[in-house]
């Protein structure tokens, strides 16, 4: 059986030159969930619109459960529900009555709606809140509804755009309960996201997309072994005292000391045996940290590790000192 999304060599160019895919590939797998990971920009939403068919691809080949996005529109349509970054929800309707109008628009006939729109509520924690206006729903709620609407016509695949952006942490570990709870129901997601945490908490693999394009792509934990577990983060009290620091670092992990002016990153594997270690070295040369933390890493420390600049800011090479370099200093 083919895979539930198969995406080939997309290309898009839009007006004014930008080239938003220049040549995107991947395949997800029927009921897993696949995760597109990139910063603002990287081309996720376009490769959304694609295979939601709103968007036609200059080159290459898209389809859904077998179906090709460009040749039957209308029959890839009635296959996925789409929820997320711009939700299509309105305003002035109960979050019932929102439900109902989906129900109408997909030709769902009203008592299949009626039953189905209630199990959803049920389901996502919105019985209470089903007959008031969307107007009085938190961000939280409002991304449920979304994903519920997404949900009334029962779709194999599932697109989500950037699902929790802007939400506070509980809201967010909520919606991916929610999300779980979906896939153990065998529907097949494919999820955008900024966070690494998110790709690695619901993705059984990812694609890391910068400027239209796939720059890495395996399991989470592949992803993660390559960067280290955790980043130890230093803080000194000048780029001169943090050069010296990286010196005495060089040895501390595997993996080479990253500075940046007065702080120093380290991806480390063994995060609190690699603190201690940092710490006697740094204590050794009469060093004394402004600043020690340890934490999980992020989007940016997997763009540090693929490209060698972050993805908001595209810091250059030379703001890395490789260990070699760090050593002989
Ligand atoms: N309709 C359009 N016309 C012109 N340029 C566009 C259009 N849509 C997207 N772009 C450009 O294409 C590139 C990819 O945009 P896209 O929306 O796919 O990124 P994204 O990864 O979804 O970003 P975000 O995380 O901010 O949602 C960007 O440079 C964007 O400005
Ligand atoms: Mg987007």
């Amino acid at each position: 059986m083919s895979a539930a999304i198969e995406v080939d060599g997309l290309v898009k160019r839009f007006s004014g030159d930008v080239l938003a895919l220049d040549g995107v590939s991947f395949e997800v797998e029927r009921g897993s969930v696949y995760g597109l990971l990139g910063p603002n920009g990287a081309g996720k939403t376009t490769v959304v619109r694609i295979l939601t068919t709103i968007l036609r691809p200059d080159r290459g080949r898209a389809s859904v459960l077998g179906h090709d996005v460009v040749a039957a529109p209308e029959l890839v349509r009635s296959l996925f529900g789409l929820a997320g970054q711009y939700a299509a929800v309105d305003e002035n309707l109960t979050g019932r009555e929102n439900l109902r109008m989906v129900g109408r628009l997909n030709h769902l006939a009203r008592p299949v709606v009626a039953s189905r729109s209630a199990e959803l509520l049920e389901q996502f924690e919105l019985s209470d809140a089903a007959d008031r206006t969307l107007k009085t729903y938190s961000g939280g709620m409002r991304r449920r509804l979304d994903l519920a609407a997404a949900l009334v016509a029962s779709p194999g695949v599932l697109f989500l755009d950037e699902p929790t952006t802007g939400l506070d942490p509980q809201a967010r570990i909520g919606l991916w309960g929610v999300i779980e709870q979906l896939v153990e129901q065998g529907t097949t997601v494919l999820l955008t996201t900024q966070y690494l945490e998110e790709a690695d908490r619901l993705a059984s693999r990812v694609a890391v997309v910068d400027h239209g394009r796939v720059i890495a792509e395996g399991t989470p934990a592949a992803l993660k072994a390559d960067l280290g577990a955790t980043v130890l983060e230093i803080g000194l009290h000048d780029a001169e005292t943090a050069a010296r620091a990286a010196s005495a670092l060089a040895h501390v992990s595997e993996k080479r000391p990253r500075v940046f002016g007065s702080d120093i990153e380290i991806a480390a594997d063994g995060g609190p045996r690699i603190a201690t270690a940092a710490l006697r070295a740094l204590d050794q040369e009469g060093i004394e940290p402004l600043r020690f933390a340890l934490r999980e890493p992020s989007l940016d420390d997997v763009f540090l590790s693929l490209t060698g600049h972050t993805a908001e800011d595209g810091r250059p090479d030379e703001a890395v000192v490789p260990a070699r370099a760090a050593g002989q200093a």
